[in-house]
């Protein structure tokens, strides 16, 4: 493998050739913040955030998207480049509503996240502010686009990671925008709610619907857990709050599907808190069904399948499992019918 010899920050790297400098500059514990730039997407260079000097360039060379060269130096933290990064977000919150005390993203906001460690509070640039009507048409994504940064993370994973292609930059100038095709509203445009661009969003643009006005981010703890909803076996993070689910957060370290989630998993949680949920075992007695305890439940059903058994033989009896049940449960299924009930009719609903 090529190998290329740097220096960043006065110190000596070498790194694979191809290397960008932010990953280089990563390697050597540097923090260069980043706000376009996500680690499972292309690197587009938008935000300019991660601006860094090597010496000889004309201009500031943005981190994530240029790779290291044979005797390149580089600073990464110098006055230039610090007055740069607050000149970025300087007019990043020239046109943002700056409603951040009501905001449902603060607490996991990069641009709030940005501003307070660059000392930006508001814009020195007074000027127009867009008023875009905010979306909430649909069941599962708030769209604010006057809180939009245009760092196109949502539209690079649309694309990218779901494949879908629903959003694209429109308009030029001061007008562009994230939109569907012809600027629609989600539920007229072929999204499929995956909310990947929710996923990623680094501002209060997207945000969960469900999740709004359920707790600031920093009040809710995270519980790492396998979607219920099919076979695949996502692993994401429940947001919990008073031992109630609130919402779903991507956890990239899942080995089944890393950041990607389908509109089940991401959204379809709320079964969980429903108060039609059955808690209680039933048992029909005289047509009715009555509550039970687990014992008087499991001692019914054990008592049934002995009866059925003795009476019939163990070919009367076969059980059909899930994919929507765990593998330790698939395999407790198979051992019992076999095991006890002495037959090999096991199938599973997956199998075809
Ligand atoms: Fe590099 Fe946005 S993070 S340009």
């Amino acid at each position: 493998m090529e190998m290329v010899k740097l220096t960043i920050n006065g110190n000596e790297i070498e790194v694979p050739a191809g290397t960008t400098i932010l990953k280089a500059a990563e390697q050597m514990g540097i923090d260069i913040p980043t706000l376009c730039f996500l680690e499972e997407l292309s690197s587009v260079g938008a935000c300019r955030m991660c601006v860094v000097e090597v010496k000889g360039a004309r201009a500031l060379v943005a981190s994530c998207a240029a790779a290291v060269a044979p005797g390149m130096e580089v600073q990464t933290h110098s006055p230039a480049v610090m007055e740069a990064r607050k000149m970025i977000l300087d007019l990043m919150v020239a046109n943002h509503p700056l409603d951040c005390m009501t905001c449902d993203k603060m607490g996991d906001c990069k641009l709030a996240d940005l501003c307070y460690e660059y000392g930006v509070k508001e814009s020195i640039f007074k000027g127009e502010k867009h008023n875009y009507p905010v979306e909430t048409s649909n069941p599962f994504i708030m769209r604010d686009m006057n809180k939009c940064i245009l760092c196109g993370r949502c539209v690079r994973a649309c694309a990218e990671i779901t494949g879908q292609d629903t959003i694209d930059f429109i308009n030029r100038g001061f007008d562009s925008k994230i939109a569907p095709f012809f600027d629609t509203e989600l539920v007229d445009s072929d999204c499929v709610f995956c909310g990947q661009c929710v996923s990623v969003c680094p501002t209060g643009a997207l945000v969960e619907k469900q999740m709004s006005g359920k707790g600031r981010r920093w009040e809710l703890s995270k519980v790492r857990t396998t979607c219920p909803f099919c076979g695949t076996g996502c692993n994401f993070d429940l947001w919990v709050k008073d031992d109630r689910i609130v919402g779903v957060a991507s956890n990239t370290d899942a080995p089944a599907n890393g950041r990607a989630l389908c509109v089940k998993g991401r959204f379809g949680w709320d079964f969980v808190h429903n108060e039609n949920r059955i808690t209680t075992p039933l048992i029909k007695k005289d047509g009715e069904f009555v509550e039970a305890s687990w014992d008087e439940a499991l001692n019914l059903v054990a008592n049934s399948l002995k009866e059925i058994k003795e009476k019939n033989g163990s070919d009367s009896f076969a059980a059909l499992s899930s994919a929507r049940c765990t593998n330790e449960e698939n395999y407790l299924v198979q051992k019992f019918t076999r095991a006890v009930m002495g037959t090999n009719n096991v199938d599973h609903c997956a199998r075809t």
